[in-house]
């Protein structure tokens, strides 16, 4: 063996795969809606790094907020990302209004109908990423043949269309399932209803990197918020092992 050539060594066996970043997405739905823009702009000046908002349509959730003429109102007000969250069923109809609108993600309920396979496609032929969500009943297995055309996977860890409950502790079992099929691909995982620092390094540990809050985030008004996102922020990061 020529020994002025480095040597190779083989590939690491199961590594661990790359943790990809956190992000903290403020839940609109716990904004005060009289001034969505300015709330819009008031949290993400205040350390968010995503909006979340929450489209509810009566038919999938029992509740219903806004739609894509809402979301286009408040697109100026930052420059940070869009997460648009379809608790709507149909929703391939409106994919495009909502991509349209200024949405960045686009993220549909794998409950919403037969087809959500083609609605990740429709996602992405629109430019946009792609998400699939799963309510706290639905098993992992439903995202088996659907990681090829996801970039972002969300486990629901309240039952949708309220903000304001309390967190789903068994989902965290599914969501480090869901990191184990995610692997190395580059998806990201979300957790979204009830999260708060108190839960938050459990959600990092499971393997989630985007955490929603809604209520964590908006109580006790503006002065408060930058606070309530470092937070979570923190204590997800410490177990992540980003912080000390
Ligand atoms: C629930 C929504 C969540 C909700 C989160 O259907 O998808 O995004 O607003 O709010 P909190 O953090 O208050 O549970
Ligand atoms: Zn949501």
């Amino acid at each position: 063996m020529d020994s002025s050539r480095p040597r190779c060594y083989p590939a690491r066996i199961n590594p661990e795969p790359a943790m990809r970043p956190l992000k903290i997405l403020p839940s609109m739905l716990a904004s005060d809606f009289s001034k969505l823009g300015q709330e819009v702009s008031d949290v993400m000046e205040a350390g968010g790094d995503i909006v979340h908002l929450d489209v509810m349509d009566g038919h999938f959730v029992p509740n219903i907020t806004f739609g894509p003429d809402v979301i286009k109102a408040i697109r100026k007000a930052t420059d940070k990302p869009f997460d648009t969250h379809l608790m709507i069923s149909p929703a391939d109809p409106y994919l495009e209004a909502f991509a349209k609108a200024g949405s960045d993600y686009i993220c549909v309920h794998a409950e919403a109908g037969p087809h959500v396979h083609r609605s990740l496609q429709a996602i992405r032929a629109l430019g946009k990423k792609a998400g699939v969500a799963v309510n706290p009943g639905t098993p992992e297995s439903v995202l088996e043949y659907l990681l090829e055309d996801a970039d972002l996977i969300l486990a629901m860890t309240v039952n949708p269309g309220f903000g304001g409950q309390s967190f789903i502790r068994p989902v965290l079992e599914k969501v480090r399932r869901i990191r184990d099929m995610v692997g190395d691909r580059p998806i990201d995982i979300e957790v979204d209803g009830g999260v708060t620092a108190d839960n938050a390094a459990d959600c990092a540990a499971a393997g989630a990197n985007f955490l929603v809050a809604g209520s964590a985030v908006f109580k006790g008004g503006p002065n408060a918020y930058a606070k309530n996102i470092e937070a979570i922020r923190r204590a997800a990061l410490i177990a992540r092992g980003e912080m000390v």
